[in-house]
């Protein structure tokens, strides 16, 4: 993982909490109803399930308090300290690892991430979900809220209204990390087996939910 990774998330982890409460005027609408959206894909979550980019825990708390045992990814040390602090359980586990390097599981019956998916590139999506298809059995899911667009041009469009509003930080960041597209992880999903539906949770954001046949 490179150095630039590390230092976002160093930069980030102290101030992270306070960005998704909308403090950030850049980000207000990307994190607009956050908890709402943490608490859909909580709700969504069946069985043991594996998390990642846990990021400060907001997810693995509301999964812990569903009842839920929880094997936490998070590659970057100081969100996981943030997350081990906040949080203390026998039901949670953190395992090193990211989206596409982690140590053997078994039993796991659902996928989840919130706001990190889109750290992979298209072709690093495509290879994450066929493993997570191999250690799913049938019903199993993958719920991943994150941002991604309906087409091509509604990106660009969201890249030029950033600007347009003078958001020049966030107009950066929908042009360098991997925003992908909906009809693309929707032939993702088909060719490994499962069924995929999308809801919109605001401008930025849509919930994926993704069963395995
Ligand atoms: C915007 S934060 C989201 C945190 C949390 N899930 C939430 O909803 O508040 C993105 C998280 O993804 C993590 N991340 C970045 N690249 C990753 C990767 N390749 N695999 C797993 N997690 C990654 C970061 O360390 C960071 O904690």
């Amino acid at each position: 993982m490179g150095k630039e990774f590390l230092y976002i998330f160093e930069e980030w982890a102290k101030d992270y909490d306070q960005t998704v409460s909308g403090k950030d005027e850049e980000y207000k609408e990307v994190f607009r109803g956050y908890d709402d959206i943490l608490d859909t894909v909580a709700r969504a979550s069946v069985g043991k399930v594996l998390e990642f980019g846990a990021g400060t825990g907001n997810l693995t708390a509301k999964l812990l308090d569903k009842g839920h045992e929880v094997i936490v990814i998070e590659p970057s040390i100081p969100m996981r300290e943030i997350a081990q602090q906040k949080l203390q359980s026998e039901r949670i586990e953190f395992v090193d690892g990211d989206f596409l390097q982690y140590p053997s599981l078994e039993n796991i019956d659902s996928v989840v991430s919130t706001y990190a998916f889109h750290h992979l590139t298209d072709q690093e999506k495509a290879d994450a979900v066929k493993e997570y298809g191999k250690l799913l059995g049938v019903n199993g899911k993958i719920v991943f809220a994150d941002t991604m667009y309906e087409s091509k041009e509604a990106h660009y469009i969201a890249i030029e209204d950033a600007k347009k509003q003078g958001f020049m930080q966030l107009a950066k960041d929908l042009q360098t990390e991997y925003y992908t597209t909906i009809p693309y992880l929707q032939t993702v999903f088909e060719d490994n087996g499962f069924t995929v539906s999308f809801k919109r949770s605001n401008q930025f954001v849509w919930i994926l939910e993704a069963i395995k046949l």
